[in-house]
């Protein structure tokens, strides 16, 4: 019988669960008790695993219905016909320099997960299998805590508003919300949302995504999104995590954001993600 514990990384969030080899089927108690882990810290990291492909989306799947790629078979850099569950995260490419993963290079601001879909992905879960030597971090912060450490005047003025969220593949830039959208993948969030699973509220807006607040003048959206976004990113709710080959992070994608520093474009970072599908957001009350 393995011995499970279950350490706190940070005053913000996150744990580290070990004793878990996540190559292996997971009993229902153990499913459980990663569940329960995940929602009660935002956060967990499983530490030095070997997983193959098959093997992560047989623990993803555990969890729920695995996600399946949004971008078009054909503009996948990873190739038409590779797994439709799995996304690479790599800055490898060929010999004409063309990428052989997603999100290749550099720092990525904060954002949520598929946020602009109706449905975004409840979790996401990210193994690396190759690092540099330095940055390539992933920052989380606390939305639960974003959301309580909001002055009262904004809590109260901004209840039942939405936001207007865009992902347009950019990594350090914000789409226009009133360029064209035709094509671009865009959806409207609660802007304080009720977690389904714990009940809690979390404020829902990220620096990459979030182009507006709905039904107020763009100028007043744009000051009140930079006061929100500075919030979000105060140091004081944001555990950042330093990867190490065979971390298993699964983080919750309602409570919190995540956002990844700068690294050097000329060393080897290669991660394999899944996710899991949600379901509609629900609006705090
Ligand atoms: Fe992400």
């Amino acid at each position: 019988m393995t011995s499970l514990t279950c350490n706190p990384l940070s005053d913000a969030l996150g744990a580290s669960l070990e004793g878990i080899n996540a190559a292996l089927p997971l009993d229902t108690e153990m499913t459980e008790t990663i569940r329960d882990a995940w929602q009660k810290h935002i956060v967990v990291v499983l530490p030095n695993q070997d997983l193959n492909h098959r093997q992560q989306v047989q623990f993803t799947s555990a969890f729920g219905i695995p996600g399946t790629r949004s971008r078009d078979k054909q503009k996948r850099p990873e190739g038409e016909e590779f797994d439709n569950a799995v996304m690479m995260v790599s800055n490898l490419r060929d010999s004409q320099g063309n990428a052989l993963g997603s999100l290749p290079d550099g720092e990525m601001w904060f954002h949520h997960d598929s946020c602009y879909y109706p449905k975004p992905d409840a979790a996401t879960f990210l193994y690396a299998l190759e690092i540099p030597s330095k940055g390539g971090n992933t920052r989380f912060a606390n939305m639960y805590k974003a959301y309580e450490n909001l002055p009262n005047d904004l809590k109260t003025s901004l209840k039942g508003r939405r936001v207007l969220q865009i992902y347009n593949y950019g990594t350090i830039e914000k789409a226009d919300p009133d360029g064209d959208l035709r094509g671009v993948r865009h959806g409207t969030q609660p802007i304080f949302i009720r977690h389904r699973e714990t009940g809690r509220t979390a404020l829902y807006v990220n620096r990459l995504m979030t182009a507006r607040i709905e039904g107020i003048p763009r100028s007043d959206s744009e000051a009140i999104l930079d006061e929100l976004f500075s919030i979000c990113e105060s140091p004081s709710i944001i555990y950042e995590h330093q990867w190490k080959p065979g971390d298993l992070l699964i983080w919750d994608n309602q409570s919190s954001c995540h956002a990844r520093t700068d690294f050097p474009n000329n060393e080897r970072r290669v991660l394999r993600r899944c996710t899991i599908k949600g379901e509609k957001m629900l609006a705090a009350c």
